[in-house]
């Protein structure tokens, strides 16, 4: 009795899996997450995400550069604030670090590149959240909503194309769509983070921007437990305008990107997060698993999941080994 049905048959040679490969993996997909430090005098390496830095304004735009010349798809834009306050007044400021960077980015690499910003008050407020606090120290999400829509307005007039929202209000969507178009920029376009989860592997993360927070976000991003849920954020937001919606993280909630994409008549993007790229490069540090092989299977399975887009920190070098393909 020989096999009727012999599946090894097209993964014997490089071509024959060339060929026949269902999932592709580019440059332009890969959107590179990227930190600016005010006053920085040189770029400071994030500890827990090696080969991650805060930028100064200076190594930020050329950084850009780098990433432009690889030929991703974009780069999503973080800042640090030498000053915070209750309210996140850094973020809305056309001078402050976020906006200032923005204005040196666009100048620099002008429409050859899509330049997202993160809107989000976390890396301005002394409190770390999201949203602005109430008397009772509870997030106040309609006032919330106001401060992000004069964020937006500044991020766009700074120089951005496309601002993330990755707050977790209720409305926002619909509130940052109302303000760009009341400023007279309909044509700036809104990536949600539609569906976040409150998870672990955001932990260096907080390094990475200094992060004042104490406590957690389980009052607005989303427990772990829940699918149906995502459901309802990604319809909301689609329903609010968004333009494009994300999922984050990423690696351990495949099945959600596949529900998205199913449903979302959008580009559907996913972020493997701080904690997705701190884990494989301490593994690979310690030599236990192939670092560049495990890079590339984790953004395949992201993209084989139904991810159009993947933020990665890893964007510019795994452009690299793409290029080189
Ligand atoms: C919010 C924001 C966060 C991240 C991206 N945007 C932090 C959070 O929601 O707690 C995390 C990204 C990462 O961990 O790589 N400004």
């Amino acid at each position: 009795m020989f096999p009727e049905q012999r599946p090894r048959r097209l993964r014997r040679t490089p071509a024959l899996r060339r060929l026949v490969a269902e999932t592709s993996l580019e440059p332009r997909q890969l959107v590179l997450p990227m930190f600016v430090k005010e006053g920085a005098a040189e770029p400071i390496p994030i500890t827990s995400m090696p080969g991650v830095f805060q930028h100064t304004r200076d190594s930020f735009r050329k950084a850009v550069v780098e990433a432009v010349e690889a030929g991703i798809g974009g780069v999503m834009l973080f800042g640090i604030p030498v000053e915070y306050d209750a309210d996140g007044t850094g973020g809305l400021d056309p001078d402050g670090v976020l906006n200032a960077a923005l204005r040196d980015v666009r100048a620099e690499v002008g429409d050859g590149t899509v330049i997202m910003s993160d809107l989000c008050i976390d890396e301005f407020t002394d409190h770390g959240h999201c949203g602005v606090l109430d008397e009772h120290g509870q997030v106040d999400n309609d006032r919330t909503l106001r401060i992000y829509g004069e964020m937006a307005v500044a991020q766009i007039e700074a120089g951005a194309h496309v601002v993330g929202s990755s707050g977790m209000m209720d409305g926002q969507v619909a509130a940052i769509r109302a303000a760009l178009d009341r400023a007279g920029h309909p044509e700036a376009a809104v990536l949600a983070y539609a569906v976040k989860y409150a998870s672990a592997f955001y932990g260096p993360f907080r390094e990475a921007v200094d992060s004042q927070l104490i406590g957690d976000r389980k009052t607005y991003q989303q427990d772990p437990a829940n699918a149906r849920e995502a459901l309802r954020e990604a319809r909301l937001d689609l329903d609010e305008g968004a333009d494009m919606v994300m999922v984050k993280p990423a690696m351990a909630y495949l099945d959600i990107i596949r529900a998205v994409k199913d449903i979302a008549d959008v580009p559907v993007a996913a972020y493997q997060i701080s904690g997705e790229y701190a884990m494989i490069e301490t593994a690979a540090a310690n030599g236990w698993i192939d670092r560049d092989r495990a890079v590339l299977e984790t953004l395949t399975g992201i993209r084989r999941a139904g991810a159009d887009i993947v933020l990665t920190y890893w964007a510019v070098e795994a452009a690299g080994w793409l290029n080189q393909r």
